[in-house]
């Protein structure tokens, strides 16, 4: 077992999956959390699935950190009760996880799973060098690791550290609201004049006179602003993309005030039992992080690399990233994946992965791990080699593949549905 748990009972106790679990690699990756967190286990398939597990074991300590599970014996999980607090339908997107339409998020649950199949211990670091949405460092936070997070989208800087500052915030984020949905419905009545054929780039982009600006300039608290920054650019999204209209503003603040209140009654519960991880978000370079990161400094990185090669995200994110006075073509040459078409792409892709590499080896600890989810893809018909590349470039440059794990997802909502985590360990 861990270092800090103790051995409680003689009595083999059943471990059930969470009601929850939606796929089939789940069953994998519960099977190797108990391995992560060196339990003696059983699968029995019945019509719940469940695990055996054999003394010694700690019961606290399993119910505490497992991720796939909803009950250790007789103890329900604390994950179990983080992810039912959910405003939203689907199961990935409870607490603040949800919060901007972000295409290509992994799961919450799995990244959690990472945790404990590498046995990491409260207070140690992750880093994800391709933050995204944020899922990891929000998951990190909870569970009581400090995480890094770093990406080369402003959006995303936005998204990821919201998703984690909303809870210290939630108390003063009603009595906000109105006036927020007050200033944007004035833009909106102004937008609303504007003739259909400007109207995609014209929401809100003339600052001058915005009465949401105008409410964001009155707010002193930083998280604050951000938050309703946050809610301006996921208005901004629905907007151009999904032709939504004011009523997803004021429907998208209501429920991202009750994401923030539940945030902040889960941080509240957890901090009784331990200190939750320090987020730190950067705008930054996944090829270079050297004014960002020593060397040797890392405990884990869990990162899931540009799907863009798939997903541009610069596309994705355009009326978002207008709003925030981005140039899009000065951001699509820093965002790999993005530059050229077939063939080329795909290399310059494979060349961009490669420095990343070189830079994730040098910022871990030695003995600690890299784990990376990648997908395949077909791209202008040009067949990517993700899987095979980045095995093989990371053994050159001193990892060792200890674990694939296929990550099969089905569903029309999926594009990418042949994706494997590899468990690099730095030598
Ligand atoms: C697959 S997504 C990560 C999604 C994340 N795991 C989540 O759950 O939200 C990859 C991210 O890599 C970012 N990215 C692309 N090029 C980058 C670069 N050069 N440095 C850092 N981040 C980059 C993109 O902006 C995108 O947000």
């Amino acid at each position: 077992m861990l270092s800090n748990s103790k051995a409680q009972s003689q009595n083999v106790i059943l471990a059930q999956l969470d009601n929850k679990t939606q796929f089939v690699y789940e069953v994998a990756f519960a099977r190797r959390e108990l391995d992560g967190l060196k339990v003696n286990a059983d699968t029995k398939l019945n019509d719940t699935i469940e695990f055996e597990i054999r003394p010694p074991y700690d019961i606290d300590l399993l119910a505490k950190r497992l991720a796939h599970f909803g009950k250790v014996g007789d103890r329900i999980t604390e994950y179990s009760r983080i992810v039912s607090r959910n405003q939203k339908r689907s199961d990935n997107q409870f607490l603040t996880h949800w919060y901007y339409p972000y295409k290509g998020k992994y799961h919450p649950r799995l990244v959690r799973s990472i945790f404990n199949i590498l046995g990491l211990e409260y207070g140690q670091t992750v880093l994800d060098p391709f933050v995204g949405s944020g899922t990891t460092s929000l998951e990190a936070h909870l569970f009581g690791l400090n995480a890094i997070g770093v990406d080369i989208s402003p959006v995303c800087q936005i998204i990821a550290r919201v998703k984690v500052t909303a809870g210290q915030i939630a108390q003063k984020l009603p009595l906000l609201r109105e006036k927020a949905v007050d200033a944007m419905k004035k833009d909106f009545s102004e937008y609303t004049k504007i003739e259909p054929t400007r109207k995609a780039e014209a929401f809100n982009s003339e600052k001058d006179g915005s009465s949401y600006q105008q409410f964001l300039d009155s707010l002193k608290d930083d998280k604050v602003k951000d938050f309703f920054v946050l809610a301006q650019l996921i208005f901004a999204s629905d907007l151009g993309r999904r032709r939504r209209d004011f009523a997803s503003f004021e429907k998208n603040i209501q429920t991202m005030i009750a994401s923030a209140l539940d945030l902040a009654k889960t941080q509240k519960e957890l901090k009784t039992d331990r200190p939750l991880g320090e987020v730190s978000i950067h705008e930054g370079d996944a090829r270079n992080l050297k004014d960002l990161i020593r060397d040797d400094s890392v405990d884990a990185v869990i990162t899931s690399p540009p799907y863009s090669i798939a997903l541009n995200y610069v596309y994705n994110d355009r009326y978002a990233l207008e709003e925030l006075g981005i140039d899009l073509a000065e951001l699509g040459e820093q965002c790999i994946g993005v530059k050229g078409k077939g063939r080329q792409k795909v290399d310059l892709y494979d060349e961009d992965m490669r420095r990343c590499y070189d830079e994730l080896y040098r910022v871990l600890r030695h003995g600690s791990y890299c784990v990376a989810v990648i997908g395949e893809a077909t791209v202008d018909g040009e067949h990517t080699r993700n899987v095979h590349n980045a095995i093989e470039y990371c053994e050159r440059i001193g990892f060792t593949l200890k674990e694939d794990l296929p990550k099969k997802i089905f569903g029309l909502y999926n594009t990418i549905n042949d994706e494997r985590v590899l468990f690099f360990e730095k030598d």
